[in-house]
């Protein structure tokens, strides 16, 4: 018994589930994916008892391959923000509402107003924005009244399956701290806000660090799995908090740079560092007494899924595009993209934001607008770059994860556009990684983070920038700013 480590991450469109051995050496890697269900304009749900089907059915995959009785621990991740509402037997009230929902943006409005915005960042280390747990209740307060009377508990996206494997309500510090609910400083649910929004202060989980034990295996888990009721079930945390971890995001100097639905630049810090402007995202590290600073960009390979899939309407795959819009010369010949399709959070804080193309030409191609699409979230990640130097952090070096990590076209933009050394980092799906990392600390497998740090997180080549992409990539940053602050007034 006790030979496995498992890590699950619950994605925004799927979950993966990664088994590794003693070694990190990984066993088994799979996936379940399912819907966003957008019932009406502006509303993101998923339906909780999903999750939970995706997870049984990825580890039936996992037992055709491994006794499940040999998994020692499960570490969990999951897609931050989202609001799940279960009643006393932990039965979902109704969908969870997602992280990419905007019907709350009045509610944004409201939680400004009734706290201070500058007292809600202090107190919170978010920018509000809509589809975080905070706001979405408030709609839930003002829009269906009967179900905030019902619910027991509200829980992020990936504490409902930590509930379904274990039967006990959850959270940890860094998903916590994505619900503009809580005080990073002090680490617990502020008082201050729930007060001021009149929002009961029960139905909110304990908080706990992600590396410690919520509980073991229920009896009902046990028969819904085949897992041993013996295993046991870490605490968690949000999917950046997680992945930070395999990224090597532990100490201040090392940055992740994240392409994934959406993008993000993080660096962890000794201590919850606010920027004054209000454009970085600050919360409680999965690691003990650290935090992680966060730029984070809404559109970044969904800009290019919603280009390929609803412009170009095309089967041609991602790799093929991409081969294309290599041969376009850097800064597709004056072609810009704005990637603001769900608005923008950093630097903009802007939910009304739109995407723009700029400089079309009777010469612009499908290569030159896929290019210019891949080129305008890099552009867009620049500007978190730069607002994370702005605020005093030494970028030492800079590690490319998520789906843009494996496209050498975006991971040349990144150096070139970065200006720096681009590392890449062996793990591939850094998050189920990171959670598998993570349960073996918790069950005591791994003895450090520093056996962690020393044994399983490994680089496999580093990308260059160019010198004169350089200088041309810099001439054009400047456009794409200015042409945000030329069209933000008509949006
Ligand atoms: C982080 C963020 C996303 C979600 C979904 O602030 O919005 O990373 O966690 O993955």
């Amino acid at each position: 018994m006790g030979e496995f480590l498992l890590g699950i991450d619950l994605g925004t469109t799927n979950a993966k589930a990664i088994l590794i051995d003693r070694r990190g050496k990984i066993i088994f890697l799979t996936s379940c994916s399912y819907p966003i269900l957008a019932p009406r304009p502006n509303f993101s749900e998923q339906d909780p008892q999903v999750w939970w089907r995706a997870s049984k059915d990825m580890l039936n995959k996992i037992s055709s391959m491994v006794n499940l009785k040999d998994i020692k621990a499960i570490g969990l991740s999951g897609q931050m923000h989202g609001l799940v509402m279960v009643d006393k037997r932990g039965l979902p009230l109704k969908n969870a509402i997602i992280w990419t929902d905007s019907r709350s943006t009045p509610q944004v409005k409201e939680m400004e107003d009734k706290v201070g915005e500058g007292r809600l960042y202090t107190i919170t280390g978010f920018p509000p924005f809509p589809g975080f747990l905070g706001p979405s209740l408030l709609w839930i307060k003002e829009n269906q009244s009967h179900i905030l009377k019902k619910i027991n508990c509200v829980l992020l996206p990936k504490d409902y399956l930590k509930f379904k494997f274990t039967e006990n309500f959850s959270t940890d510090f860094s998903d916590a701290s994505g619900t503009l609910l809580f005080d990073i400083e002090k680490r617990q649910w502020s008082e201050e806000i729930i007060e001021k929004l009149d929002l009961p202060f029960e139905i909110f989980p304990q908080v706990l660090e992600s590396s410690q034990i919520a509980g073991t295996i229920s009896h009902k888990a046990h028969e819904e799995t085949g897992l041993s009721k013996d295993t046991i079930v870490l605490c968690g945390g949000g999917d950046q908090a997680i992945s930070a971890i395999s990224n090597g995001v532990i100490k201040e100097g090392t940055v992740s740079s994240t392409i994934g639905t959406g993008g993000q630049i993080l660096t962890a810090t000794g201590k919850p560092l606010l920027d004054r402007k209000r454009r970085l995202h600050t919360f409680c590290h999965s690691l003990t007494d650290r935090w992680l600073l966060m730029g984070a960009i809404l559109s970044a390979g969904l800009s290019l899924k919603w280009f390929k899939e609803n412009i170009l309407k095309t089967e041609v795959s991602f790799n093929e595009l991409q081969r294309e819009a290599s041969k376009i010369p850097p800064c597709s010949e004056g072609l810009l993209f704005l990637p603001y399709l769900v608005g923008e959070r950093t630097p903009h804080m802007n939910p009304h934001a739109e995407g723009v193309f700029f400089g079309l030409s009777l010469k612009s191609s499908p290569a030159h607008m896929v290019r210019a699409v891949m080129e305008g979230v890099t552009f867009a990640l620049k500007d978190c770059f730069v607002v994370l130097e702005e605020v005093g952090i030494k970028v030492e070096r800079v590690v490319a994860a998520g789906g843009g990590a494996k496209s050498p076209l975006w991971l040349q933009m990144q150096a070139d556009i970065f200006e720096r050394e681009i590392l890449i980092s062996e793990i591939e799906e850094q998050a189920a990684y990171g959670a598998a990392l993570l349960a073996g600390l918790g069950a005591g497998v791994f003895k450090s983070l520093k056996e962690i740090e020393t044994k399983f997180l490994k680089y496999r080549k580093s990308v260059f920038p160019i010198k004169k992409n350089i200088e041309r990539y810099r001439e054009i940053y400047s456009v794409f700013k200015s042409l945000y602050r030329a069209v933000e007034k008509n949006y």
